[in-house]
Formats: structure tokens, sequence, C-alpha cells
């Protein structure tokens, strides 16, 4: 049978032949060239017929090789490889290169990557007057969201986004110094002195000292280094999710990638997004105990409110990254000691699970639904908890913004509209309305 879709319009009786082309997995990614609905059209004149898609619910707004999700059988994987295997057996920067080059590295590699992105964290010193200005409780996501795009002034050859040697200096920049400007947010809003970053240390390791050193022979534990790992392996990407789309989008005006991440981060700090693991905590908190789970779940199926944490515009089975999460939280917990929102989180999942609302709409946990839990168990405060999903998430806007500026199918993103407004009429004067 040939690959095509043959549409008859009945306002004509004339019938279009359209392709339908694949991706690699042809039983998820069958599509149709939207530009072949212009062809369809009631008279010559006619502009031709578009797909009317709020939300994107079922467009494709790009052909992409980085990150494949499977929302019925809870998979994701970052270019081919699952994130089961590489929460086990790699880092956040291995995994990074991976998602942005294609590959996983070398050990040459990926000493050079580690070297080069150790010594990109120090941000300029005229950075720390920008979180002088901010009030003392100036929520951490929009002081990252200011400086990061604070940043694009002080690297004006950024804006020759066509050179790819320009776009890898900036990429290194970009992933090296967001962990720097979410400790200076922290440590304001704290009314703690700045710590500049220690190569010394890992990654992850020169994160929780540039946030929590205190004594000068402060020494990140392990456990908790290794869990952050796991976690920003987990955040590194997800395909078109709304912040990547904003990446995209304003990446495709050929703004520079400062400016794009800082408008990626905007869209995650939306409590719908990634502003959800703040909202899970937020929600724990006021259930308070295992007794009161019942009632929430009957407060949430009326409407009253979302279970933050849980449903997912792709997962309709268990989000993968929410199972791993759960059993990253007990190793964690060993540590930093039993946490009463680790039980009554499992008791709101098992509840809403056996529940026919959350089960007949596939509403399962998502990353966000334990996430806050060690976070909160790690020492960071609430209003933090967005910041550490942009920290890993900003690998993945960049691999998408790279992407899309090499497709040679992309152009800038604009969008067409279903005009529903008046038709032409005239001016009438104050006097006469
Ligand atoms: C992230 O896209 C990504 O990939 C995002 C992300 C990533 O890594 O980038 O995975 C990260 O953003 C995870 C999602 C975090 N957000 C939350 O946990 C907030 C709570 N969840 C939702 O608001 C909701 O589930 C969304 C936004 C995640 C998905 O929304 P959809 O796909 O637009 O689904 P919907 O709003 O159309 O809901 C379908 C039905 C509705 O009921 P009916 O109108 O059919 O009666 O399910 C209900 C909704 O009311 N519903 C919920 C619910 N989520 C959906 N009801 C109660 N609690 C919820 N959490």
């Amino acid at each position: 049978m040939p690959d095509t879709l043959t549409v008859t319009d009945n306002r004509t009786g004339k019938t279009y032949e359209l392709p339908i082309a694949y991706g690699t997995y042809p039983e998820y990614g069958a599509y149709v060239p939207g530009v072949g609905l212009r062809t369809v059209k009631a008279s010559d004149e006619d502009f031709g017929l578009l797909s009317y898609d709020p939300a994107f619910m079922n467009t494709a707004s790009c052909k992409s090789a980085i990150t494949h999700i499977d929302g019925d059988r809870g998979i994701l994987r970052y270019r081919g490889y699952s994130i089961e295997d590489l929460a086990a057996n790699s880092d956040y920067l291995e995994s990074a290169y991976l998602t942005l080059v294609g590959e996983l590295p070398t050990a040459e590699e990926l000493e050079r990557w580690t070297h080069e992105v150790k010594h990109h964290t120090i941000v300029h010193e005229s950075i720390k007057k920008f979180f002088d200005g901010f009030h003392y409780d100036a929520h951490p996501m929009g002081m990252l969201v200011s400086s990061v795009a604070a940043l694009s002034t002080f690297y004006p050859q950024a804006r020759t986004i066509q050179d790819p040697e320009v776009r890898r200096h900036q990429i290194i920049r970009l992933i090296a110094k967001l962990p720097t400007l979410a400790a200076f947010a922290y440590r304001h809003s704290q009314g703690l002195p700045y710590v500049y970053p220690d190569n010394r240390l890992s990654f992850t390791g020169n994160f929780l000292s540039m946030m929590f050193r205190m004594t000068h022979d402060y020494v990140p534990d392990p456990v908790l280094e290794r869990a952050l790992d796991v976690l920003f392996i987990l955040h590194l990407d997800h395909e078109q999710n709304c912040s990547a789309n904003a990446m995209r989008s304003v990446g495709s005006a050929h703004a520079d990638p400062y400016v794009c991440v800082s408008a990626a981060a905007a869209a995650l700090w939306g409590p719908l997004h990634g502003g959800a693991n703040e909202q899970v905590l937020r929600m724990l908190d006021e259930i308070g105990t295992v007794d009161r789970v019942p009632e929430y779940v009957e407060r949430a199926k009326k409407g009253e409110f979302r279970l933050m944490g849980f449903g997912h515009r792709v997962y309709k089975n268990y989000d993968p990254r929410a199972l791993i999460l759960r059993d990253l939280a007990n190793d964690v917990l060993e540590v930093t000691g039993r946490s009463p929102l680790l039980d009554l989180a499992k008791e709101l999942e098992r509840t809403a699970l056996e529940d026919e609302y959350f089960v007949s709409r596939k509403l399962y946990p998502n990353v966000d639904f334990y996430s806050g839990i060690i976070y909160k168990a790690m020492g960071f405060p609430v209003d933090m908890f967005p910041v550490l999903f942009a920290i890993p998430r900003v690998a993945g806007w960049l691999a998408q913004w790279e992407e899309m500026l090499e497709d040679p199918d992309q152009k800038i993103a604009r969008p067409r509209q279903v005009y529903t407004g008046e038709d032409l009429r005239g001016y009438v004067g104050i006097g006469e309305r």
C-alpha cells in the first residue's frame, strides 16, 4: 500500500493525495507535511486549509534526533540511550555531552569537555551587582532568568550564532555558569557571602559547595553529589516541552543563546511546567498528614486544584523519571534522615492510582512529584526547585537550539491563526458610540 493520505474535499468533490512520511519509529511519528493542506482549496482564490491545533496537541514543530519519549510505554532516551542506563552508569557532564554532540565522549573528549566547563564557571564580577540589586526576598528563579539574560551583555560575540565555534563557546559558558548564577541567587536570598567555584570538585560537588559552604573545610557528601548527578541527568532534556519550544522559537529569530535560555527558563518557571516541583512541596505541606490524603484527592477530582506532580501531556503511563526518583529518594533519605513527606507522597500516589478519575485520565506521577522531596531533604529551599530544574535542562535547551539552527527545514517560527474578529468597519466619533 502507498504511503499516502487520500482526502476528498466534499465542498468541491476534488481528491488530494498527501504524502505520509516517518521518523525512526513508524508507529510513533508518521506525519503528513502540514503545508500539504494548503493545496486543499474551495476555490482558486482560496488560501487553502490550515490545521487548527491550539497548544500543538498533535503538531510536530520539527524533526529531532535528540530525545525520544514513548508516552504509552514510559520510555525516555537521549540519543538512543535509556535514562535508566545513563542514570546507572553516567554522570551529568557526560550525558550533557552526549545530548549536545550525539555520541558518548571518548576518555580524551570527556577530559577536554570537563576541563573546558570547569574553566568557565566564574562569572564577571559585575554580575554580583545585578544580584545586589534584587530585593532580599526576590524569587531565585526571577534572579536566574534576569541574570542569564544579563550575561548576554558580557558576550556580544555570542550574536554570531552562525559560527559553530562561537556557538560551542557559549554552550560551554552557559552550562558552566548556570550553577554559579543559581548559587549566587541562593546566597543573596540568605544574606550570605558568595562562594566562588572550586574547580577541584566535580560539577555537582562544586555546585553543592557554592550553595552550602560555610567553612573552608566544607566537603560535599558523595551520596548527595551522586544523587544530584542522577537528578541532573533525568532533567537534561525532554523533547519539545514548553520551555524547549520557547528556546527554539526565540532562537529561530537568531537571538543570542543567553536571551534564548532566559526565555526558556521563564517558560520553565510556569507552575504547569518546571514550577510544578515547588508546587508539589507546597501541596504536600498543606495536606500535612496521611489521613488528609483522601480529602485532597476528592477536592482535586472536583477540579478545586490540580494534583501537582501528576499528569503529563505525553506520558500516559508512569513518567520513567518518577520511578527512578522514587528509588533515589530512599537513598538520599538514608543519608539526610527519614522525611514524612516521602511517606505522604507515596500514600498520595497509591490513593490517586486506585481512583477512577486519575486512572481514566491516565494521570501518573511525573518527574516533579518526587524531585522536590529529594531536593528538600538535601537542604535546598522550595523556591530553588525550578532553578534546580533549569541548571541541567540548559544542556537540553542548547541541544534543541543548535539542532534548530542547523535544520534546513527551519526558519523563523511564525504560526498562522484562524481570525474570528470583526470585518472591516469605519471609525465612529466618541459622541456616537
Ligand atoms: C513538566 O512537557 C514536558 O515534557 C514537561 C516536563 C519536562 O521534562 O520538560 O516533563 C516537565 O512540566 C512535568 C509536568 C509538571 N506539571 C504538573 O505536575 C502540574 C499538574 N499537571 C498538569 O496541570 C497537567 O497534567 C499537565 C499540564 C502536565 C498536562 O496537561 P494536559 O496534557 O494539557 O492535560 P489537560 O490539562 O488537558 O488535562 C486532561 C484532564 C483534565 O480533566 P478533564 O477536563 O478531562 O475533566 O486531566 C485533568 C484535567 O483537569 N488533569 C488533572 C491533572 N492533570 C490533568 N486533574 C488533577 N490533577 C492533575 N495534575
